[in-house]
């Protein structure tokens, strides 16, 4: 395979380099060849190459089999006026280029680490929450938007299709079907239109999955259930704006946004990345926490390498890792020991090799 690698700014370099790690091992140890070549976006592509997405890079990515990205942004560039130079604009747009309209964005729970979550371990046992939030659609890239003057004024535009809330169900229930059989569509249809047209799509879309158990929730008091009675959700399925911030809450089920990893899927090709940011308040100090970026490496060999025992392989040494009670310092409680970015990528890393090992020499057996 050949993979796109965009670290962009602040941890992303440091936290992709163990992802890449982890699929050199996968592929060392199982015989399968990634091919990572390292590309610019972000603020340091505008730096280096005047646009947070260069020609160079957009290229690449449409080659690539999938692409790997880091993070964009930080404050250093926050004095870049023109919005389309601004990091994050490199970000919106290789989702747009490549498609990517599926944002796949799970929170587990690990019991190992129930003492991370502000939340009552109670609150969070067995939560596993499956966020799918569409992606290139709703306010971030609706037509018209801008600022004006006499008098100022500023304006965005909500705006959903039914091709485009249809396609995103069809991903919603055929994930749930894989797991436990639940949607929640989150919306504000008191309110808004384009959620009156989400339920009405949605509820439509779901009766071609019977199996699927479908609930609605409005997006306020959902906010709150998500986080009081985590359990209860499998599948949520919810437009791009909404899906954005309700990503970052559930962070809070499983202890760190750190931990959290995604999947870009649906377009010409596929984009994984964790969900945590550029962190510039600790780039460059080798503490970032580099699972949500192993675990994106995971999805990628599971969504598009379709190479699944793989991508169990290292969520399982994700998981083992932390039961060893290994802990970057987003996880760290009562002044315990925290391990450094590397040292957390070494023995996730060490973990895999054996059991992708022992996985192998119980098949030649
Ligand atoms: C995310 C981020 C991005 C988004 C930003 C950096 C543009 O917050 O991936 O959740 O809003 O989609
Ligand atoms: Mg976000």
């Amino acid at each position: 395979m050949k993979i796109a690698v965009v670290a962009g700014d602040g941890i992303g370099p440091e936290v992709t380099a163990q992802a890449i790690r982890a699929l050199q091992v996968v592929g060392d140890v199982c015989g399968h060849t990634f091919e990572c070549r390292e590309y610019l976006i972000g603020g340091t592509a505008y730096l280096k190459a005047g646009s947070p997405l260069p020609d160079e890079t957009l290229k690449a990515c449409l080659e690539a089999d999938a692409v790997l990205l880091g993070a964009v942004g930080g404050p250093q560039f926050d004095k870049i006026q023109e919005p389309h130079l601004r990091p994050e604009a490199g970000l919106l747009r290789i989702r747009k280029e490549l498609g990517c309209f599926a944002n796949l964005r799970p929170a587990i729970a690990y019991p190992s680490l129930a003492d991370c979550s502000p939340l009552k371990p109670e609150v969070i046992r067995g939560a596993n929450i499956l966020v799918i939030r569409e992606l290139l659609g709703g306010l971030y890239f609706g037509e018209p938007r801008g600022i004006e003057q006499n008098p100022t004024h500023a304006y965005n535009t909500m705006r959903y299709s039914e091709a485009e809330i249809e396609r995103i169900a069809h991903v919603a229930f055929k994930a749930a079907g894989k797991r436990r059989k639940k949607v929640t569509s989150v919306d504000k249809a008191n309110v808004l239109e384009t959620s009156r047209l989400w339920r009405q799509v949605v509820t439509r879309v779901a009766h071609e999955y019977p199996e699927i158990t479908l609930d609605h929730a409005l997006v306020d008091s959902f906010a709150m259930q998500m986080i009081t009675t985590p359990s209860r959700y499998d599948v949520v399925l919810t437009e791009n704006l909404f899906g954005d911030i309700l990503s970052d809450e559930s962070a809070v089920i499983a202890g760190s946004l750190g931990l959290l990893a995604s999947a870009s899927i649906g377009g010409k090709v596929d984009l994984y990345e964790p969900i945590h940011g550029s962190a510039p308040d600790i780039a460059g100090k080798g503490i970032a926490n580099p699972i949500g970026a192993i675990a994106s490496a995971a999805m990628l060999l599971r969504y598009t390498a379709g190479l699944p025992q793989e991508a169990t392989a290292i969520e399982d040494a994700i998981r083992k890792t932390l039961d060893a009670g290994l802990r970057t310092k987003d996880l760290v409680r009562d002044n315990g020991r925290a391990a450094t970015t590397e040292e957390m990528g070494n023995r996730i890393i060490e973990t895999l090799g054996d059991l992708l090992h022992s996985r192998m020499a119980y098949h030649a057996v």
